[in-house]
């Protein structure tokens, strides 16, 4: 049987978040539970750990240890459930963002364009809106602007031009019906990296990923307690765009405001200030890896 998923930076991540053994922590994006079981590892009797996944699918794959709960809900309501909890503060979030490789490797969920699936995309399968519903239903304006926004797709307006011609009197399904339909937008020396950008912004529409990213940045601040840690690692520039700038300058779009006395009003420090990759020796074990930036904040 396949792996469910490959932890990528693994060992870096989980030391830069458990500072304290007795604390209590989140996993915002438990997939597999690698993570979540390598935190488990560092946590003292009496520390706690609260996992966060909006598929099902990860449910299975839950550890059975009093220290940990799993909630099957979206991070967005991170903050709600540990208050409800009474778990405030925390000392350290960690989120993985993304999908998790079960999840790509499954052709029926419709997230890779090598498999043939249904055009669907979404983590959790009880939301409302499919990819199949946004490339039928989207007016041109609306497709281009998420294939520009979310892809950074170059061509985006042909593209979404293509889409809504070709889905005149008929309903597109599956990724090999899309794939056939915007063949003339692909280019011909790259065809999977073009694939790969119309995917993403499909996904990232579907899913509301940078909605949640952006609510999971507001909670940390508000949730997680002096001296405690922020630890992100996503897998484009966009996502890292939204980390780097709240940790730099407090704000989304980077703008660093400072006090009087020329201090930047952010909720925590970046540290260090770059982000971390992934050594080549796990690169060359999980290709997965290749994307990842791990960002690193320490509330103040
Ligand atoms: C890259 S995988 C995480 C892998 C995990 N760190 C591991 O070690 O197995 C990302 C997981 O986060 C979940 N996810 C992504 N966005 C989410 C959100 N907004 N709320 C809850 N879960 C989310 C996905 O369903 C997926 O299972």
């Amino acid at each position: 049987m396949q792996e469910y998923h490959v932890p990528v930076l693994l060992n870096p991540s989980v030391d830069a978040l458990v500072y304290d053994p007795d604390g209590i922590y989140a996993d915002a994006t438990f997939g597999g539970g690698g993570h979540s079981r390598a935190i488990l590892k560092k946590l003292s009797a009496k520390g706690k750990l609260v996992a966060f996944d909006r598929d099902d699918e990860s449910l299975a794959n839950a550890p059975d240890d009093r220290r940990f709960t799993l909630v099957h809900h979206n991070f967005r309501f991170l903050k709600q459930f540990m208050r409800y909890g009474k778990m405030l503060p925390l000392n350290g979030i960690l989120a993985d963002l993304g999908i998790s490789s079960h999840q790509i490797n499954v052709g029926e969920r419709g997230f890779a364009h090598r498999l043939d699936g249904p055009l669907d995309m979404r983590m959790d399968k009880k939301s409302p809106v499919t990819a199949a519903d946004i490339i039928n239903s989207y007016p041109e304006e609306k497709l281009k602007h998420i294939f520009k926004l979310w892809g950074e797709i170059p061509n985006a307006g042909r593209l979404a031009g293509t889409i809504c011609q070709g889905r005149t009197g008929k309903t597109i399904n599956t990724t090999e019906q899309l794939k056939q339909m915007i063949s003339s937008c692909t280019p011909k020396h790259s065809p999977a990296k073009y694939l790969s950008q119309v995917y993403q912004a499909l996904r990232i529409e579907v899913n509301g990923e940078m909605q949640a990213l952006e609510s999971l940045l507001k909670a940390a601040a508000d949730c997680i307690g002096t001296g405690g840690r922020l630890v992100i690692i996503s897998y484009h520039s966009l996502e890292d765009r939204m980390v780097k700038n709240f940790l730099q300058t407090g704000n989304l779009d980077g703008i660093r405001k400072t006090d009087m006395y020329g201090n930047v009003d952010r909720p925590f420090n970046p540290e260090p200030n770059k982000a971390i990759v992934p050594d080549e020796q796990e690169i060359q074990i999980n290709n997965r890896a290749r994307s990842a930036k791990m960002r690193i904040g320490v509330k103040q």
